[in-house]
Formats: C-alpha cells, sequence, structure tokens
C-alpha cells in the first residue's frame, strides 16, 4: 500500500526508517530501493538524495540503479503498474495480439501513465515464466496464457 507523502520531510523520515531498519550495507540498497518505490510509488530526487548521503553511495550510482531496474521508476507512475513481456518466446505464443488490445483497452502507449493515474504501462524482458507466456504483470500479480479476451476481465480486478 502506497503511503500519501506531502511534504518532503516525510521522504527524507521514510528513507530515514528504511535505512535504519535494513542498515546502511551497500548490498542494502536495492531492497531499499524496492521498499520506497512500493511505499512512494516512485523514487523521487529527495528519496535518493537522502539515501546518498545516510548510504555514502555517489548520487549517479543510486540513480543508475534506480533506472536500471524496470520495476524501479524515477518518475511518479500510476496506482497499477502493468508490465508486459515483449521477450521472444512471449511474443511467439500470441504476445503481440495481447499488447494490441491492451493499448486499445488503456488508450496508452509503452511507458504512459493514463490521465486518471490509475494505470502505467510497460514493457519488460523475459520475467522467467517463458513456459505460460504470453505473460504480463499487474503490480505484483503475475497472468500467464494471457489471451485478448482475458485482458478486460484481468485490468477489471484492479480499483
Ligand atoms: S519470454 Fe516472456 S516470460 Fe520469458
Amino acid at each position: 500500500m502506497k503511503v500519501e507523502v506531502k511534504a518532503g520531510q516525510d521522504v527524507r523520515k521514510l528513507v530515514r526508517g528504511l535505512v535504519k531498519e535494513k542498515g546502511h550495507e551497500k548490498a542494502e540498497l536495492i531492497p531499499i530501493l524496492q521498499d520506497i518505490n512500493s511505499q512512494l510509488g516512485y523514487i523521487s530526487d529527495e528519496a535518493i538524495q537522502e539515501l546518498s548521503e545516510l548510504m555514502n553511495i555517489p548520487l549517479s550510482h543510486i540513480y543508475s540503479v534506480a533506472t536500471f531496474y524496470r520495476m524501479l521508476s524515477t518518475e511518479p507512475r500510476g496506482r497499477h503498474t502493468i508490465q508486459f513481456c515483449e521477450s521472444a518466446p512471449c511474443h511467439v505464443a500470441g504476445g503481440r495480439v495481447v499488447w494490441q488490445k491492451l493499448q486499445a483497452e488503456l488508450g496508452l502507449e509503452n511507458g504512459e501513465t493514463s490521465e486518471d493515474e490509475k494505470w502505467t504501462l510497460i514493457t519488460t524482458s523475459c520475467l522467467g515464466v517463458c513456459g505460460v507466456g504470453p505473460v504480463l504483470v499487474v503490480d505484483h500479480d503475475i497472468y500467464g496464457n494471457v489471451t485478448p479476451d482475458q485482458v478486460p476481465g484481468i485490468l477489471s480486478n484492479y480499483e
């Protein structure tokens, strides 16, 4: 669940709490970034700055990690993020028509967020469950063997 963060102070407080809980070791950087991402909906500049000071890691390194992983975002996203696997095994299993249906239902291109901030649609490389392609992930829910007809039903599962 996302927490409402209205003042910059609260972002710093959140980051301080996470670093205190998980520790200052560099190995904790990704888990901490994941928590920030899930609590704020994205990783803000302010969060990166606070993390850099607390963990003594250069801003540029944190930024490069935060922008490397598709599960993390440095831009605000919708309340629900849909990741669609665009790798070859899912593609040959019928992924293209599922992707077209998703785009048509949501009215979004890859990387876009809906005006009501409900959805963000992104493509991703192999999610490791190629045996059940085409695959899409909504937030943390994985859907396999998806057909175009199933897309509206899947979307209706989310407020
Ligand atoms: S290719 Fe889609 S999950 Fe592996």
